[in-house]
């Protein structure tokens, strides 16, 4: 058979080109477009098209299809992510930096199934077999029945695994090292990712098996290679953390069978990951509470309330251009609550730097957060220390005014339970009437202009200040 003419592929968005070129038209990278050996189809093109479609029934919408079933594997931080379980035959893609984890956690959540008594299969393409054990030593799982393979080749690894019976769960560590003979160029390549997913994926289905394929993420926290492979699977899932920081998030980015609001939560301990039922204790901990520029914000994180501290320093500047720097939060909404501050408040901090920091290394995806930040904002620019046992959230609207979120009640109650007394929310609305046991005293604020008064209030006089003027 004649070699398929090479084409140019671009290793980010996938695009096929057939002549090499420095930019990608479709995506705009550079430098992403390498030559691959082969196309799709095994079948040359006169015979692509000689075969009858198969005809098929069609099905109404009504009719009764019963849930997916789930494997659970008890790791409860584990379970909420994916939406309560590994669904049989579903592919399921992580991503994470790398060491952030993700192969101490698939170790642990092998472990665990294998304990409940699932045939479990763990191939490395990136370690031994005798390295994966090592872990599993450390981590106290050394006698769980998690069968291992150190293998990169998908058509090897499919006939192994087609072979027994038909396993509960395969982990694939990772997708970047597999390659197949069905494609020609090298491991890692766009064209071999995606054909090594493709296979692994037929597979899942047809064995009903869950496979977990873990990906590799670029620096600026993409999965590596296709983005196709992202379209191809029933899941995807980020572990993020950063190093200087104990705990991780397991957060689900996509996912055909639960919500993709879920987070999970664990703390990297010498013993492998530990889980963490309740987050806002481990993100309150070690919390400064007589010092100007922080407030807590009850957030959301999918069904689950998370209580997390905002830190502000706001000071003047000797730079032409003040700094903004958030860590945690996005930098464009922090510059909209500055240009509110300023339009709706007359609080004026062109002449500041602004740093702006979620504690424990959070990150907040909520606009309800607004209302916390600029607290946090308002008592580092006067130096009024806010209230140690008080919340914060509501979403600000351009016009000053404090808009109604959702999730009131579950806010005020993880708040109580951790023993917060007082909380500053968005006007009530009728349909979020206060919880019937509410602990709290609720202080509703309509607009930005009344937090900011409320604050200034407690400022310090600047009494100081006032005798150098005189002198
Ligand atoms: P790993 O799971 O190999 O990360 P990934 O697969 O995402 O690349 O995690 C490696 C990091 O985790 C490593 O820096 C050491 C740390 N670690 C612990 O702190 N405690 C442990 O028990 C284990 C197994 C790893
Ligand atoms: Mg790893």
């Amino acid at each position: 058979m004649a070699k398929r003419p090479a084409s140019f592929i671009c290793q980010i968005c996938g695009a096929a080109y057939p002549r090499w070129q420095g930019k990608c038209d479709s995506c705009g990278a550079w430098n992403s477009i390498a030559e691959e050996q082969g196309g799709q189809s095994a079948l040359p093109v006169a015979q692509r098209t000689e075969r009858k479609g198969r005809i098929f029934p069609l099905e109404g919408l009504a009719g009764t299809s019963e849930d997916a079933p789930r494997t659970v594997s008890a790791i409860a931080e584990f379970d909420r992510v994916t939406g309560g379980g590994l669904v049989p035959g579903s592919v399921l893609l992580i991503g994470g930096d790398p060491g952030i984890g993700k192969s101490t956690l698939l170790i642990q959540a092998s472990a665990a199934l294998a304990e409940s008594g699932h045939r479990v299969i763990y191939v490395s393409g990136e370690e031994a077999v005798a390295q994966v054990r090592l872990r599993a030593g450390r981590l106290g799982l050394a006698g769980a029945a998690v069968e291992l393979a150190a293998e990169t080749n998908v058509e090897d690894i499919v006939a192994t695994l087609s072979a027994g019976r038909a396993p509960a769960l395969v982990v694939v560590d990772s997708i970047q090292t597999m390659w197949t003979e069905t494609a020609e160029s090298a491991p890692g390549t766009v064209t071999q990712v995606r054909s090594s997913a493709q296979l692994l994926i037929r597979y899942a289905k047809k064995a009903g098996a869950a496979v977990i394929l873990v990906g590799h993420v670029t620096k600026d926290g993409q999965i590596a290679g296709p983005r196709v492979v992202e379209h191809m699977v029933d899941a995807v899932l980020s572990f993020e953390g950063d190093g200087a920081h104990r705990f991780r998030i397991l957060r689900a980015q996509k996912n055909r069978f639960g919500p993709t609001d879920e987070i999970g939560v664990f703390e990297m301990t010498g013993l492998g990951l530990r889980e963490v039922a309740n987050p806002s204790e481990l993100f309150l901990a070690n919390r400064d509470r007589s010092a100007p520029g922080t407030a807590v914000y009850a957030g959301m994180e999918g069904s689950r309330p998370v209580l997390v501290e905002i830190q502000a320093l706001v000071v003047p500047t000797s730079l032409g251009t003040p700094r903004r720097a958030v860590v945690g939060w996005d930098p464009s909404r922090l510059s909209m609550v500055l240009a509110v501050l300023e339009a709706r408040c007359g609080v004026k901090l062109g002449g500041h730097d602004v740093h702006l920091n979620v504690a424990g290394g959070f990150r907040i995806s909520e606009p309800a957060a607004d209302l916390a930040v600029a607290a946090a904002l308002v008592s580092s620019l006067t130096g009024a220390v806010l209230p140690a046992e008080d919340v914060y959230f509501g979403e600000l609207s351009l016009t000053g005014a404090i808009r109604p979120v959702a999730h009131t009640v579950a806010r005020l109650k993880e708040a109580a339970k951790l023993g917060f007394q007082g909380a500053m929310v968005p006007p009530m609305l009728a349909s979020d009437p206060l919880p019937s046991d509410n602990a709290l005293s609720i202080r509703p604020a309509a607009t930005l202009a009344d937090l900011v008064a409320g604050i200034a209030a407690r400022a310090p006089r600047r009494a100081p200040q006032a005798a150098t003027e005189e002198g």
